[in-house]
């Protein structure tokens, strides 16, 4: 189907953040400009305002085959704009969108690019009061952290049931899951192996902390005492067992990520003893409905008041060094990728 109308003029060509693999199995990776023809398939064509940097994009970068499953490959499994070309009645262009998952990114080019095309599915509008740099902050880590939040109330957690607990506290996920369930009224406990992390999370409200040290058991007790009423966990292996050994008669773990390990070793006696319930949460193939409920929670009712004191933002060109540093745990926050001035100042030759 022919495009229904156009609401940019479109280059010949775009930058992106190109990942290749070399005959011998090396992986380089550079900025590129590549054809616009290159772009996927797909009903929606974006004009890319902002992109986030996430662990998982990292692993992109550097050609993960978990991750990647085709090269060359464009990473960024978040990307919010405008439409630029719409082959659907859903959108119109000038709309704008958020796009985060799926297959973008992954098995499929990704937001680090000045446009993006995509499946109609994949695409939301967003929320009148969120702009893409907004929402950028938020990415998939405010997403996967939402339905985290999301989960423990679904499974009774309330403040008055006791305290709740966070772990890779510092990190994307970690941080907006911290700002969230204390503006929902919960004493949170933040773990982080960043000492310097601190001052950030009690102004987004956490009341205590443990260091990663503090929060791992290291024996092996099926149960420990009752602790917490739920957790949000970010580093799996054996902080996440602690935690469903610690948790509360009832209480709940959402786990959503696996930055320590990919582990899970342990008995079941907390689920059949405490009855307790571990959630695992997948941001990605969330469905449509439930990710557009919950852009409009992260937009208003839920909204994360320091989103700016959380985020720093890079230019694609930039990228380069945060990449190595999310992989090691180093980032604080989130990085939003800056793509609309690349736009303003016309930077995209027409070869
Ligand atoms: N399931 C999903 O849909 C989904 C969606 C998004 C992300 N994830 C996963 O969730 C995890 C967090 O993602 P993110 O984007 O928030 O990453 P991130 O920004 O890099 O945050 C991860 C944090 O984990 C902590 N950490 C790192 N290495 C650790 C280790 N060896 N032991 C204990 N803690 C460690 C660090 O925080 P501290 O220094 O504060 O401890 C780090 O900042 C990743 O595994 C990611 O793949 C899953």
């Amino acid at each position: 189907m022919e495009p229904r109308s156009q609401a940019f003029k479109l280059p010949d060509s775009f930058c992106c953040l190109w990942v290749e693999r070399l005959e011998d199995g090396t992986i380089r990776r550079g900025l590129a400009y590549r054809p616009l023809l290159e772009l996927p398939p797909g009903e929606v064509l974006i004009r890319t305002e902002h992109s986030s940097l996430n662990y998982k994009d990292a692993l992109a970068a550097a050609g993960h085959p978990g991750v990647v499953t085709s090269f060359p490959h464009v990473p960024g499994i978040d990307a919010a704009g405008r439409v630029a070309q719409s082959q659907t009645a859903d959108f119109s262009p000038g709309d704008a969108v958020v796009v985060t998952g799926w297959e973008m990114g992954s098995g499929r080019w990704g937001g680090w690019a000045e446009w993006v095309r995509v499946p109609r599915e994949w695409v939301l509008l967003l929320p009148p009061n969120l702009n893409s740099l907004d929402a950028m902050t938020y990415g998939t880590a405010g997403l996967t952290a939402a339905m985290c939040v999301q989960a423990l109330l679904q499974h009774g957690a309330i403040p008055e049931r006791g305290d709740v607990v966070v772990t890779g506290a510092s990190g994307g996920v970690g941080s907006l899951a911290v700002a969230i369930l204390a503006k929902l009224g919960f004493h949170v406990t933040a773990v982080t192996g960043k000492p310097h992390a601190i001052s950030l999370l009690r102004s987004l409200g956490a009341s205590d902390f443990l260091s990663r040290d503090q929060a791992e058991d290291k024996t092996d007790k099926p149960l420990l005492s009752g602790r917490w009423a739920g957790a949000v966990d970010t580093v799996g292996g054996r902080i996440l067992t602690t935690l469903l050994r610690s948790v509360k008669h009832g209480g709940c773990v959402a786990a959503c990520g696996l930055a320590a390990s990919n582990r899970l070793d342990m008995t079941v006696y907390p689920f059949i003893l405490r009855g307790i319930t571990l959630v695992g949460i997948d941001a990605a193939y969330a469905r449509i409905k439930r990710k557009a409920e919950i852009w409009s929670l992260l937009a208003d009712a839920w909204r994360v008041e320091r989103l700016p004191d959380l985020r720093r933002i890079v230019p694609l060109e930039s990228l380069e060094p945060l990449l190595g540093d999310i992989l090691a745990g180093k980032v604080m926050g989130r990085t939003v990728v800056e793509l609309a001035h690349r736009h303003a100042s016309g930077s995209a030759p027409n070869a």
